[in-house]
C-alpha cells in the first residue's frame, strides 16, 4: 500500500486550479525495540514503513498557506507570519501549523503555499501518522522556499513543533525515522548524538503490525507524565539523563527513589541494553534472542513502565503461542495502539487468522493486521 500520488496531484489541481510544483512523501514508523528511551537520550531501533503521508504543494507569493486534508475533506488557511496566533486548534491542522511555526521561529524565509495532504497511516494507532504529516510538510515547505536543511535538523524542527505547538513532549524517534528510514533496514539510533546506523532485517522475516483498535491521542494519555517521572528519577539519581545510569548503581541506590520512579528508571536502563542486543541479534538472524528481547521489553513496559493495557497484553499472549512467531511486543507509546510481530514469512496468513480470531473471542474487538515492509524515509521530488 502507499498513497496514490497521481490522484493526489489531480485533487490538488481540482482544489487550487493549478498544478503542484512538488510532492513530499514521509513514512510512518514501527519501533522494533527501545520504547520510551528516546526522551532519555537513549537508544531505539525503529523502521520506517510502507505507509505514508504525501503532500502535493505549490508556492504562493502572498505569504498565505492554504492546506486541504483530502482524508478529512477539511481546509485550513493562515498567514505564514501569523501562525502563532491560531495555536491549539487540534487535529491535523496543528501539525501543519506547528511545523510552519517551528520553521518561522528559526527565522527561515518561507513562501506561502497551497497544499493538499493524503495518507494511508491509520491515525491514533501509534504508527506515527503525526510525525509523517510533520515531516511531509517540512519537506514540502523547505523545497518550495529553496531551503537546504538536512534530515536530522528537519526532524528536530518537527519534534519542536510537536513539543511546543501540539503540546506532546515526544522524543526524536518518530520524526528521525520518518526522515532517515532505509528500505529493508531498521535504524539503530543514538538519541543523544542522533547517529543513525541502518541494521539489515534478516531475510525470511515479515513485520506484522496488529492494531488493537483501542485508539488514543497521545495528548490525552499519561505520556507527558512518564517523561516527567523519568526527569524526576534522573535528577534524584544525580545524572543528566537515565541514559547515564547503569543497573548496578540503580540497584545500589534503589531505596533513595520512590518505587514507581525506580521502576521507570529500571525499564529505561534495561531497555537501552536490549536495543543493542537486538541490533546484534538482527544482524546474525538469531531468532531465539530476538524473541527473548521482545518478550522482556513487553514485560518491562507492562510491569515497570506501566504503559501497556489488557488488549495489548492479550495480543502479545496470543501471538507468542502462535506458530511462526519469532517475537512480539507492544510498540510505540502504548496505552492502546499496536503490537509489532516478527513472523516467519510463510506463517503470516495463519498468524493473521489465529490472532484475529482469538482476540475477538477474548475481547469482543476486531483487530486489524498491517503487513509492512521497512521503507525509505522522506522523499521530496518535483511534481
Ligand atoms: C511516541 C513518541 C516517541 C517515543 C515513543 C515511545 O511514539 O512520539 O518519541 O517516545 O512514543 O517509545
Amino acid at each position: 500500500m502507499s498513497v496514490n500520488i497521481e490522484s493526489l496531484k489531480s485533487e490538488f489541481e481540482r482544489t487550487y486550479s493549478c498544478p503542484p510544483e512538488v510532492v513530499s512523501e514521509a513514512p510512518g514508523r514501527v519501533n522494533l525495540i527501545g520504547e520510551h528511551t528516546d526522551y532519555n537520550d537513549g537508544f531505539v531501533l525503529p523502521a520506517a514503513i510502507d505507509r505514508s503521508v504525501a503532500i502535493a504543494a505549490a508556492g504562493r507569493g502572498d505569504g498565505i498557506i492554504r492546506a486541504k486534508s483530502l482524508d478529512y475533506d477539511q481546509l485550513d488557511e493562515f498567514g505564514v507570519e501569523r501562525v502563532h496566533r491560531f495555536r491549539g486548534s487540534r487535529g491535523w491542522r496543528d501539525y501543519v501549523r506547528g511545523v510552519v511555526w517551528a520553521l518561522q521561529d528559526e527565522h527561515l524565509p518561507l513562501r506561502g503555499a497551497d497544499i493538499a495532504i493524503a495518507g494511508d497511516i491509520p491515525p491514533g494507532a501509534g504508527l506515527s501518522s503525526s510525525a509523517a504529516v510533520e515531516m511531509a510538510v517540512a519537506g514540502a515547505m523547505t523545497r518550495l522556499s529553496a531551503l537546504d536543511i538536512d534530515g536530522k535538523k528537519l526532524a528536530r524542527l518537527c519534534q519542536r513543533a510537536e513539543n511546543l505547538f501540539v503540546g506532546v513532549q515526544c522524543g526524536i524517534m518518530d520524526q528521525l525515522t520518518s526522515a532517515l528510514g532505509e528500505q529493508d533496514h531498521a535504524l539503530l539510533i543514538d538519541c543523544r548524538s542522533l547517529d543513525a546506523e541502518p541494521v539489515p532485517l534478516p531475510a525470511g522475516i515479515s513485520i506484522v503490525i496488529v492494531d488493537s483498535k483501542v485508539p488514543r491521542n497521545l495528548a490525552d494519555t499519561p505520556y507527558n507524565r512518564r517523561r516527567e517521572e523519568c526527569a524526576e528519577a534522573s535528577s534524584l539519581l544525580g545524572v543528566a539523563s537515565l541514559r547515564d545510569m547503569d543497573l548496578a548503581t540503580l540497584e545500589a541506590t534503589r531505596y533513595a527513589l520512590p518505587n514507581a520512579l525506580y521502576r521507570r528508571a529500571r525499564h529505561v536502563i534495561t531497555e537501552n541494553a536490549r536495543v543493542s542486543a537486538m541490533a546484534d541479534a538482527l544482524r546474525t538472524g538469531d531468532r531465539s534472542t530476538i524473541g527473548r528481547l521482545m518478550r522482556d521489553s513487553h514485560e518491562s513496559l507492562r510491569a515497570d513502565f506501566e504503559v501497556s493495557n489488557p488488549e495489548l497484553d492479550t495480543l502479545v499472549a496470543l501471538a507468542s503461542e502462535t506458530k511462526g512467531v519469532i517475537g512480539t511486543r507492544m510498540t510505540g507509546a502504548g496505552f492502546g495502539g499496536c503490537t509489532v510481530n516478527l513472523v516467519e514469512c510463510d506463517s503470516v496468513s495463519s498468524f493473521e487468522q489465529t490472532v484475529l480470531a482469538g482476540y475477538s473471542r477474548q475481547t469482543g474487538l476486531n483487530a486489524e493486521v498491517h503487513l509492512c515492509r521497512a521503507s525509505n524515509g522522506l522523499r521530496v521530488t518535483d511534481a
